[in-house]
């Protein structure tokens, strides 16, 4: 099977969460399983530094506006077509914002061409790699099957894979006409959407099969708080919408192996977590003691992430005697709030504001348990590499949070090994019940102890959900034969 898959972010070129992760590591993973995948991504500078061996497929004197050129190449495993167009992509910032955190003027016309090439690729543009399914990721892609359906000729099977639905793509319906989409396509059957056009809605009313990164999150969007616009639509589709886990690179987060890491360490010495928590709490100016829990955050600061909630549950992070180290940018409101916390409270509060790789491998390494208090969860990565690290998730009851771990409650009903912790609903108050509980836990340091146990024994790799894909697209191309 060939599939071409299309993302505006692949790991490590680019990355802005963990849509980046899934698509770098995804390929990779599936050649395992029969699958040849090629990954379609904008050109933007890092992309052009760092590609070795590209070869130019295509050019266009005029390619929505400017030269432009199709190349490939490849990078670290990943085999890769480049969409460089440099008015497009050849700007300062990250893939969707202005240095100042506003988005693009022209994104719709941004990925409205990454979408277009994906199509042509799909209707053998490039004769070598003739994909038998065109896998789009997020609103950036959600053109691409789109287009195969307005295009009316031979077409290969199309997937939309749903990574987070408060992301739609919205603009406004004068675009339509400059970007070669037909104006009949203008109507809530179809691309409309509030009046303007949605690239994520395109994508999930016209994509052959669509899945989203979790089966709780699968039918957490049917429904029309969680499906943000889009519920009806999706439970209009639901016969064709599944959930399938995503995993973790289980060789960038390695705690054996790992070069970001004070010490490293395996699931049989966990007690060299104890050196490492200590260079954490080093690094987040925190009080060092062994004995005081150290709770550990990694994360976009935005609503979505809950950690409003956190903010609220501090003074019981310090009535109980535990510590806090938080790694995340994103919302200034929030940014503002944890730095005041944490002048307020040397020691016991740490925060670093930025994104930090090092750092954030670190905090796995060296915090006792990783909190993620989310309002909504897709999937959720940093809760599977914590499993990995032997470090105890406390986790928000939804979406792909609730599917990979088990409460420390619940393992006996489900005969699974508890994992960690989980609350619900998501308040403040539920939150800083479970912070208490945890704490009480950590002090029963056997019990402890098998939780990371069990969570180290969890596979959250790639390999079996990697087969879930490639089951998809195996049943795709059958049903379409
Ligand atoms: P989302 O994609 O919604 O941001 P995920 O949990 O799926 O959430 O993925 C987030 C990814 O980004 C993880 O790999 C996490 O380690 C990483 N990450 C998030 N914030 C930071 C940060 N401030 N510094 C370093 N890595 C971060
Ligand atoms: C999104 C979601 C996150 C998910 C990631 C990768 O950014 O917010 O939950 O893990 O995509 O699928």
């Amino acid at each position: 099977v060939r599939v071409l898959a299309v993302a505006s972010e692949v790991y490590p070129l680019v990355k802005t969460g963990g849509l980046a992760d899934v698509a770098g590591a995804l390929p990779v993973a599936l050649k395992a399983h029969g699958v040849e995948m090629r990954t379609l991504m904008p050109g933007y500078p890092d992309v052009m530094r760092l590609v070795s061996g590209a070869e130019e497929l295509r050019s266009w004197p005029d390619y929505f506006g400017g030269p432009g050129r199709l190349l490939a190449g490849s990078y670290d495993g990943l085999d890769l077509f480049v969409l460089d167009v440099p008015h497009l992509y050849a700007r300062p910032g990250n893939p969707y914002v202005t240095t100042e955190g506003i988005d693009w003027p022209d994104n719709g016309v941004r990925f409205a061409a990454l979408s277009r090439v994906a199509a042509d690729i799909g209707h053998g543009l490039v004769p070598a790699f003739v994909p038998d399914i065109v896998h789009a990721h997020d609103w950036q892609a959600g053109l691409a099957p789109a287009y195969l359906h307005y295009d009316d000729r031979p077409r290969p099977g199309t997937v939309m894979t749903i990574h987070n639905m408060a992301y739609q793509g919205k603009f406004a319906p004068e675009l339509i006409g400059s970007i070669g989409l037909p104006w009949r396509a203008f109507n809530a059957d179809e691309v409309e959407y509030f009046g303007g056009i949605s690239f994520l809605k395109a994508g999930l009313r016209f994509a052959d099969r669509i899945t989203t990164v979790s089966p709780t999150y699968a039918k957490e969007i049917q429904s029309d708080e969680g499906g943000m616009g889009l519920g009806g639509l999706l439970r209009e589709r639901s016969s064709v919408l599944s959930g399938i886990l995503n995993g973790i690179d289980i060789s960038v987060w390695n705690p054996q192996e790992d070069p970001h890491i004070a010490y490293r360490f395996g699931a049989q010495d966990l007690t060299f977590r104890a050196a490492n928590k200590a260079v954490l709490q080093q690094q987040f100016n925190l009080d060092s003691s062994d004995e005081a829990p150290l709770l550990g955050v990694i994360s976009r600061l935005s609503w979505q992430k809950g950690l409003d909630l956190l903010l609220e549950a501090i003074p019981t992070i310090l009535r109980e005697g535990m510590q806090l180290a938080l790694l995340g940018s994103g919302d200034r409101d929030l940014q503002d709030r944890y730095q005041a916390a944490a002048r307020a409270n040397p020691g016991r509060i740490g925060v670093v504001i930025g994104y930090d790789e090092i750092l954030a491998h670190l905090i796995q390494a060296g915090s006792d348990a990783l909190v993620v208090p989310s309002r909504f969860e897709p999937c959720g990565l940093t809760q599977l590499c914590a499993l990995r690290y032997g470090a105890v998730p406390i986790v928000s009851r939804v979406g792909g949070l609730e599917d990979t771990i088990v409460d420390i409650g619940e393992a006996d009903a489900s005969g699974h090994d508890a994992t960690g912790f989980k609350f619900g609903p998501v308040t403040a108050d539920a939150l800083a019940g479970t912070l208490r509980k945890a704490n009480t836990v950590f002090h029963d340091k056997l019990t402890w102890r098998r939780l990371q146990r069990s969570g180290l024994a969890t596979d959250v790799s790639w390999r079996n959900r990697a087969g879930d894909y490639a089951a998809l697209y195996r049943r795709l191309l059958a049903a379409r034969a």
